[in-house]
């Protein structure tokens, strides 16, 4: 088989690169290990930026999204001291949706199928070959069969555990890491949200956060030790847990329910530069990872496919290499601002193993000086909402 730009991973960023090209005249073949349902059936990340946003009206996947969606204009802190709200129309005049990255990568599955896009699924060992080359290829295993894909482009939308970013040699790769020593532990339950935005709230037993999906679908989550399993925690003494870390007030009048999904994730802030290799490009979480304090990860996932897309499309329309050769380094100038973001957000609002009595006094501040310091608030907000592409 033959195509112009070969993907590997049909999560939300290799459909949404799929989705944009394939309009734009640009064929594309998407190769997924995964089955469909299985994509599907994570639960992940729930606020989208307003870039992230634009893109999927622009891929015509964005008419569920803006009748079921949820535009907010905010969000809360919660600290021993009481609870605070920052605005984000006050401060910046920005919003962003809340809105499941489940609906997102399944309107863009429906998107992909309307326009009749490929997407090979259950692609077992799917290895790019002769990168550095001028004509690189794919090859993956199905049906007892090996396949490949002749192509002018490979683009790594294989998230954290995938092959592409393997596939750089070690001497011209870097990576920065730092590993979080605690987890959340999220639940998704059928009961109304705790209050009309989220709340992150910062607490002496642990970090929490009240979201939602919908007017009667909730999603909380909890810090734990690394060391928790799922099974150790049965739904009462999650909720327990949750009640105990919120403001009182919200907790009271808080609705709990059975949940319908519990899972736990690590926490996790991780760079690779560079994020191309010859002429195949690292796409979001194939190159990075945010810890989800913040929720830039999905976005950040989809400003790396405007920016490989851009540069795609100048490549084939006018013979311009120009935005391909700097994706790399624009791409991780808007990462680092996002990793900057997760990596502040996570400080101030969990506990930390070793947390001294001036550690949680620095935190306290930090949060103090958002409630009263309106640039402190801007600046929060102006991230939170996603620095401009
Ligand atoms: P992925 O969504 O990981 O998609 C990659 C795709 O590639 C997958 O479908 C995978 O099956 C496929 N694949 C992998 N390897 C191969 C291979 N070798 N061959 C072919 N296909 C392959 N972000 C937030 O903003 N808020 C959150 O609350 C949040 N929670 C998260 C919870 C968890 C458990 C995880 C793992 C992530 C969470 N994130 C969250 C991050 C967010 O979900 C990701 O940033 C986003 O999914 C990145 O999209 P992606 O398309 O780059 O990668
Ligand atoms: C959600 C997850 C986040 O990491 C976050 O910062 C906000 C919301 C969510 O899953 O709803």
């Amino acid at each position: 088989m033959k195509t112009q730009v070969g993907i590997i991973g049909g999560g939300p960023s290799g459909l949404m690169l799929s989705q944009l090209l394939n309009m734009a005249g640009i064929s594309t073949v998407v190769l997924e290990r995964k089955d469909r349902d299985y994509v599907l059936s994570r639960i992940r990340a729930g606020v989208l930026e307003r870039g992230t946003v634009d893109m999927l009206r622009k891929a015509g996947a964005a008419e569920r999204m803006d009748r079921e969606g949820h535009p907010h204009q905010g969000c809360y802190f919660s600290t021993v001291e009481g609870m605070f709200n920052v605005s984000f129309r006050d401060e910046v005049d920005e919003e962003v949706m809340v809105y499941g990255q489940t609906e997102v990568t399944k309107d863009l599955y429906d998107a992909q199928d309307k326009i009749g896009a490929t997407i090979i699924h259950d692609a077992d060992n799917v290895t790019p070959h002769d990168i550095t080359s001028d004509a690189p290829y794919l090859t993956y295993e199905k049906d007892g069969e090996t396949r490949r894909v002749d192509c002018d482009f490979i683009a790594g939308c294989d998230g954290f555990h995938g092959v592409s970013r393997k596939s750089i040699p070690d001497n011209i790769r870097k990576d920065y890491e730092r590993v979080y020593p605690f987890g959340w532990l999220g639940i998704l339950s059928e009961t109304k949200p705790a209050a009309e935005e989220l709340i992150y709230a910062n607490h002496p037993r642990g970090f929490a956060l009240a979201s939602m999906r919908n007017d009667n679908l909730s999603r909380y989550y909890i810090q734990v030790p690394l060391t928790d399993k799922v099974e150790d925690w049965s739904d009462d003494a999650f909720w327990d847990e949750l009640k105990s870390r919120l403001p009182e007030e919200v907790a009271a009048g808080m609705e709990t329910g059975p949940s319908i999904e519990k899972s736990i994730a690590p926490l996790r802030s991780f760079v690779t530069e560079p994020m191309r290799y010859g002429q195949m490009f690292l796409v979001g979480d194939a190159a990075h990872i945010v810890p989800p304090t913040g929720a830039k990860g999905l976005n950040l996932a989809m400003s790396d496919v405007h920016y490989l897309y851009e540069g795609l499309i100048a490549f084939y329309k006018d013979g311009d290499a120009t935005g391909l050769d700097k994706y790399s380094e624009v791409a991780l100038q808007r990462i680092w601002g996002a990793m900057r973001f997760s990596w502040w957000m996570t400080s101030m609002l969990h506990r930390f193993p070793d947390q001294s009595d001036f550690d949680q006094r620095m935190q306290e501040s930090e949060l103090r000086q958002m409630l009263t310091v309106p640039s402190a608030r801007a600046t929060m907000a102006l991230n939170y909402v996603g620095l401009p592409f």
